[in-house]
């Protein structure tokens, strides 16, 4: 991570929503809540690495030692602890605990440390931290905004360029590789996906890109996100080689239709749930319902996909400063699919749409 950002009052406020639910210590492993709280990214190792925060006492981040030279020093937040390849970390982790009645422990921690965890501190009750974690991490900062709108831009780029590539021929393993290639020219840190699914491949959402040639008369959904300083885009939007069908034109028609609304139905105090009823609701007013076989959208951030998740069910209000997805998309199988998706923020007063690239089916040759 290259921004810098106020780590002390992240953990400050992690701090207070431990102590107003009870929560003695929060251990968090690697994952993103690692980088949020201390701005160090742990590799994903099978070695521990672990912040160990009591709710009244300072941090520590226990890390291998090998790794010990990424990790910037921030005395003031956290003390480090390194182990050599013979230590107990475990053992260091429960020293440092003492004797809590409930522990928060991180989504992302190998279910063998949580296991010991368990034993070692045998009288805790264990509970999920990402709860707490993220009531903080989903409202976004003023520099999280701004990286996650050059990260958007930067997507909006690559979009630009592929709308002057010629698909026909060339099969969606090597448009993808271009894609990934791209997206990193453009401003990324690292490319994290590149689906592109023509003709048939186009009703799996997450297809991954094969062998298959494109031609006329394909539709084309590619999607396709990277990280820029920790921050993600993703972003989709369909193409089509040559001249659509009436029947692929009408049904673009309303998916369009329905990313429009999805994306006027954003205002602060409204339900994350309602956005997507909003949207599902014109696709099944135009007999796509049933082609539409996922969830309207997810928040983004650090993770490509975190909370809120615009979803049937979540009751969450939306608050100014939250970013998510807007994505409906209709997958008839064996025959086509195609997904519009945009990053928005919620504003005060409404929405902000970080993706500007047009949401037009895009037709190239
Ligand atoms: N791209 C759809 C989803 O993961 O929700
Ligand atoms: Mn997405």
């Amino acid at each position: 991570l290259t921004a810098d950002f106020d780590y002390a009052a992240r953990l400050g406020a992690l701090r207070r929503r431990m102590i107003d639910v009870g929560v003695d210590l929060a251990l968090l492993s690697v994952g993103s809540d690692l980088p949020y709280f201390t701005g160090y990214e742990a590799m994903p190792l099978e070695r521990l690495t672990m912040l160990v925060v009591p709710a009244e006492r300072q941090a520590t981040l226990v890390v291998p030692e090998l790794e010990a030279p990424r990790v910037q020093a921030r005395p003031e937040i956290f003390d480090l602890s390194s182990y050599g390849e013979t230590d107990e970390p475990l053992q260091l982790v429960s020293n440092l605990a003492g004797r809590p009645a409930t522990v928060a422990i991180g989504d992302h921690t190998w279910s063998r440390f949580l296991l010991v965890l368990q034993e070692k501190l045998s009288a805790a009750r264990f509970i999920a931290a990402t709860p707490l974690t993220k009531s903080i991490r989903l409202v976004k900062e003023r520099g999280e905004l701004n990286l996650l709108r050059r990260a958007a831009a930067a997507a909006d780029r690559v979009v630009g360029r592929l709308r002057l590539l010629r698909f026909s021929g060339r099969t969606e393993r090597a448009l993808s590789a271009a894609i990934r290639t791209m997206t990193v020219e453009e401003g990324h840190d690292v490319a994290t996906f590149h689906i592109v699914a023509s003709g048939p491949n186009g009703a799996s959402p997450h297809h991954e890109p094969g062998g298959r040639v494109m031609e006329e008369g394909d539709a084309v959904v590619v999607d396709f996100g990277g990280r820029l300083s920790g921050y993600c885009s993703d972003t989709t939007r369909t193409f089509h080689i040559g001249k659509p069908t009436a029947e692929v034109a009408h049904a673009y028609e309303a998916l369009a239709a329905a990313q429009a609304v999805g994306r006027a139905s954003v205002h602060p105090g409204v339900e994350a749930q309602s956005v997507d009823r909003a949207t599902r609701r014109v696709l099944i007013d135009a007999g796509f319902g049933n082609y539409f076989i996922h969830r309207t959208g997810h928040g983004i951030g650090l993770d490509g996909h975190e909370a809120p998740y615009i979803v049937e069910g979540n009751g969450e209000q939306l608050l100014s400063g939250m970013t998510f997805s807007i994505e409906p998309g209709i997958y008839v199988p064996g025959r086509f699919g195609m997904r519009i998706e945009d990053i928005v923020v919620v504003t005060a007063t409404g929405v902000e749409e970080l993706n500007q690239s047009s949401r037009e089916l895009l037709l190239v040759d």
